[in-house]
């Protein structure tokens, strides 16, 4: 009776597996404080990606960790850039089985670390970084990326990005634009995921968490300027956000559960404070319940590994508890 009435349910199709890709890496590296995830090098990269449309999981999000980082972030717009080639290698992998979409910011590039370029007093200079990612966006079209996820948080990156994949004539390439993304702490462990050089923070570009309406103005821009998905980032402190977000939305509305929300869980799991398939679905069916069709998260494979156990159906999240 309860799965007849359940109103959220989650299936692998709504998940999103990101994935890391390192240069010059001969096998998957730990991440430390990322229990489970891995850097991956090409070859295991493939492996994880089959791996991953064989659980039905809906998408893949990569980002590439180049061994020379510039203050240009030249290797992510290079053709034969960490990024650009495991893109190219992972759509040759598994085609139209999953959606391909790739990381569209500076700041694994970048020797400072910044998502954009820096002016010579130091701080982010929003208009040169925006003709940046146009490059970048054409270099992962043309290595056949699906979606591209514009996460930089500059002022016009959408629209920009969305003009010179048309011009180029990259007209089916999707942008998944990363509309309200906060300043959070919860990325710490990310920064380390893709060796990030960051000395500083990133708050003259990301939002204040104190701020909630700020998000659906950042949505609104996005969307005028062409977004086909909107993304919330985090997810689990965010609910209130993600669900006014889901109310306006006239597109579909992704969610981020970050890595400081993967790590967070995987620590008290390991410490045996809860059982951990049980909140890691908890979570994601909250996420969804607030409002997201989509959801980035860590789990993906895992969590979408359970809600398919039965032979030949697929289980919800409730369900699968
Ligand atoms: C920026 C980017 C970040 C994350 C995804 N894209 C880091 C940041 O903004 O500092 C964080 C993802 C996570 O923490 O899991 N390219």
């Amino acid at each position: 009776m309860r799965r007849l009435v359940a109103e959220t349910t989650v299936v692998p199709s709504q998940l999103v597996l990101p994935l890391f890709v390192a240069e010059g890496c001969d096998e998957p590296t730990a991440i430390s404080s990322m229990p489970g995830v891995v850097q991956h090098s090409l070859d295991s990269l493939l492996r994880a990606a089959e791996h991953a449309v064989e659980a039905g999981v809906g998408g893949l999000m990569l980002f590439g960790i180049p061994a020379q980082k510039d203050s240009v972030a030249s290797a992510g717009i290079d053709p034969a850039g960490v990024l650009n080639r495991a893109i190219s290698a992972v759509v040759g992998e598994v085609g139209d089985a999953t959606v391909v979409m790739s990381d569209l910011c500076l700041d694994e590039f970048t020797d400072h670390g910044h998502c954009g370029l820096l002016a010579a007093d130091g701080t982010v200079d929003n208009d040169a970084t925006l003709q940046r990612y146009a490059e970048m966006a054409l270099a992962q079209a043309a290595a056949g990326v699906h979606m591209v996820g514009t996460s930089g948080m500059m002022d016009g990156q959408v629209g920009v990005v969305r003009a010179a994949l048309d011009s180029a004539g990259h007209l089916d390439v999707a942008v998944l634009a990363y509309a309200a993304k906060y300043a959070s702490a919860f990325y710490g462990p990310f920064r380390e995921a893709v060796a990030s050089s960051l000395d500083g923070d990133r708050r003259t570009y990301q939002q204040d968490p104190a701020n909630r309406r700020e998000a659906l103005r950042e949505v609104e821009l996005d969307l005028a300027e062409g977004a086909d998905v909107v993304m919330v980032k985090p997810a689990l402190g965010y609910l209130d956000v993600l669900s006014d977000v889901a109310a306006v939305s006239q597109v579909p509305v992704a969610a981020y559960c970050v890595s400081g929300e993967y790590s967070m869980v995987e620590a008290a799991a390991a410490a045996g404070y809860f059982d951990r398939r049980a909140v890691v679905l908890e979570i994601l069916t909250s996420i969804r319940r607030a409002g997201a069709d989509l959801i980035l998260t860590y789990w993906a494979v895992e969590a979408g590994g359970w809600m398919a156990d039965p032979p030949g159906g697929v289980r919800t999240a409730q369900e699968a508890q």
